[in-house]
């Protein structure tokens, strides 16, 4: 039995419309609805959080976006801030997604930003970290992983600390079908919770969740939940369907 509860939580990146990720919420309810033996989230796109929010009413599962910015308002054209999205009743929101990083330049020190705002605003933060390909075949993992701690994490005291959740996405692994292997990620994973009992203290370390991102499916889900430092999964291309999507969260259910 595992100290920590799991989250398995579903990225829809840039996917589904409001009335079709609607369908998809009253699929994964009617599946999951009122169990709370593992915790379950869906993060849509900025355009199908209302609808989502309000598929979601009297069922156990959480709703999360996938971004935000750090300001409170303003003059950010495109931008969402923290409290617009608590409007929405959010409770999670992903920050420093790989392709954010990739895609959208965004540093460690403006995804620290975005850490602190939804921390104030009393969202939870999924923050995303992980290595490329390169990084990894030069030996460089879990110093990029520490950077990306570092940096993401600056300035957080431990009484917030609880009230993160950290993924662990190696990039070379997202959407492309190579999973790590339980071997690569319990080690990243037993790292980073070393790391945070180091710069919080050994108890928070051991409540914080650490999920494992890139191509976590439900035939490959029960030997990576199994390991001692895995504690749920961001799901992408998986979350997509109501099936392979209720079946991780069953993976997780049987795995705790
Ligand atoms: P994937 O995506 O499951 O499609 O690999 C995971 C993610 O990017 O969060």
């Amino acid at each position: 039995m595992k100290s920590r509860k799991f989250l398995i939580a579903g990225n829809w990146k840039m996917n589904k419309t409001a009335s079709d990720g609607v369908d998809l919420i009253k699929d994964i309810v009617a599946a999951v609805g009122p169990q709370t033996e593992v915790d379950v989230a869906v993060c849509p796109p900025f355009t199908g959080l209302e609808s989502a929010s309000k598929a979601l009413e009297g069922s156990a599962i959480k709703l999360g976006a996938q971004n935000m910015h750090p300001k409170a308002s303003g003059a950010f054209t495109g931008e969402i801030s923290a409290e617009m999205l608590r409007s929405l009743f959010a409770s999670y929101v992903i920050l420093g997604h790989s392709e954010r990083r990739q895609y959208f330049g965004e540093t460690d020190a403006f995804i620290n930003e975005k850490v602190t705002a939804a921390l104030k605003n009393l969202l939870k933060p999924i923050l995303c970290i992980g290595e490329t390909l390169q990084e990894r075949e030069s030996g460089k993992t879990l110093d990029v992983v520490k950077t990306q701690l570092e940096g993401g994490l600056a300035g957080v005291d431990a009484s917030n600390a609880v009230n993160i959740v950290l993924a662990y996405e190696p990039v070379w692994a997202i959407g492309t079908g190579k999973v790590a292997t339980t071997e690569q990620a319990q080690e990243v994973h037993a790292f980073i919770r070393g790391w945070l009992a180091t710069r919080f203290d050994k108890a928070v370390a051991g409540k914080m969740r650490i999920l494992y991102g890139g191509s976590m499916k439900p035939s490959n889900a029960p030997e990576l939940l199994a390991q001692e430092d895995i504690d749920g999964g961001l799901i992408g291309g998986a979350s997509l369907e109501a099936k392979s999507f209720v079946d991780l969260v069953k993976a997780a259910m049987s795995a705790g």
